[in-house]
């Protein structure tokens, strides 16, 4: 019996240092000590032992439970050690994986053309205006010294609301309707961004609606050599102080002498190229000194004040700052082209 209980301590013992995991560990258990295991088992013979024999083999029995019992505990100790290990393997986290990219995203490229024209006025002096986009006819043609019928209003094909409303067709009725408040005084330096609409069939270089900013100064003493120089300075901020610009005379009902801008081309520096078609200049604006009717009708003394104003595209601006060759990319927005402009700065 003795030999029994000694072997089945040895065989125990074996089995629980190859077990591999818990589970085998508790089938171990069950097997070796539990009530139906072979250890109950042989001590069940007990009965038949002498009397002086019995409590040696109980005390036997109890030293052989014990040792399967200690060594068992051990290796479930050990056991439960690698499965903690196994697992935090399993879920750790590579830290050396590149990480997903978070997009931030950025200012559409018409954005910025505007709030850099709006700055570069700012810092001269200017303040902002804004004006409603369905206008009065009043404030886009009439106040502009475009009375009905004039024919200069074809120049702007207009989207009609009423006879007397339309989605304003430029952003000059702002200059009107800046003028109008100021009841005959001044100094005015304004400029003014916004849309546009008109009626044109969208293609490369149109689109139905589009940007405008608008400026307008108004003062005593102001000349036609203060307007030259205030767009001198925005050619070189805008385009390079190399850029060179020049003024035709041009017509505009409400400008008198009008003029237009062009700078010198960037492509080829002024010798000609297809970009300037050849001329070596390139048309950015309109503009002029203001004219004695609209200071008059907006309640100025056109004796006393004098003023100049200007006009133009941030389309056709970033257009040629950028070289984006279609107008319509502004407006489709589709994310490879808006994204070409930067980053946040
Ligand atoms: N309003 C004109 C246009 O849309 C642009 C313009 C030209 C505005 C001359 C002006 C100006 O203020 O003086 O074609």
């Amino acid at each position: 019996m003795e030999d029994k209980l000694r072997s089945l301590q040895t065989e125990a013992i074996e089995k629980i240092e190859k077990a591999s995991d818990l589970k085998e560990l508790n089938e171990i258990r069950v097997a070796y000590l539990g009530k139906k295991g072979p250890v109950t088992e042989v001590l069940k013979g007990m009965g038949k032992l002498s009397a002086e024999e019995r409590p040696k083999m109980g005390a036997l029995g109890n030293e052989v439970r014990g040792a399967i019992q200690e060594v068992l505990e051990s290796k479930q100790e050990i056991l439960e050690k690698e499965a903690v290990l196994k697992k935090l393997e399993k879920e750790t986290i590579d830290v050396t994986l590149p990480g997903r990219p978070v997009r931030t995203g950025n200012k559409h490229p018409l954005t910025k053309i505007v709030e850099e024209i709006e700055d570069l006025f700012i810092g001269m002096g200017y303040t902002i205006a804004e004006g409603p986009e369905v206008e009065k006819d009043y404030y886009n043609f009439e106040a502009l010294n475009l009375p009905k019928g004039h024919p200069a209003r074809d120049m702007q094909d207009s989207f009609y609301i009423t006879e007397e409303l339309l989605l304003r067709t430029h952003t000059s009725p702002v200059q009107a309707r800046t003028m109008n408040k100021a009841e005959g005084k001044g100094p005015i330096k304004i400029i003014c961004p916004g849309k546009v609409y008109r009626r044109d069939n969208d293609d490369a270089t149109h689109s139905h609606q589009f940007m405008q900013i608008e400026g307008l100064v108004i003062d005593e003493n102001i000349r036609m050599s203060d307007l030259k120089g205030t767009l001198q300075i925005f050619a070189k901020k805008m385009f390079g102080e190399e850029r060179e610009i020049r003024l035709r005379p041009s017509f505009f009902p409400f400008t008198e002498p009008s003029v237009e801008m062009d700078i010198s081309c960037k492509i080829c520096g002024g010798k000609g190229c297809n970009v300037c078609k050849g001329t070596g200049w390139i048309e950015i604006l309109g503009a002029g000194m203001v004219h004695p009717n609209v200071l008059e009708m907006a309640g100025f003394d056109s004796k006393k004040y004098t003023g100049f104003a200007f006009g133009m595209g941030p389309e056709r601006i970033a257009m040629l700052k950028y070289g984006i060759d279609d107008i319509r990319h502004f407006y489709t927005n589709d994310v490879r082209f808006v994204t070409q402009f930067g980053v946040e700065e």
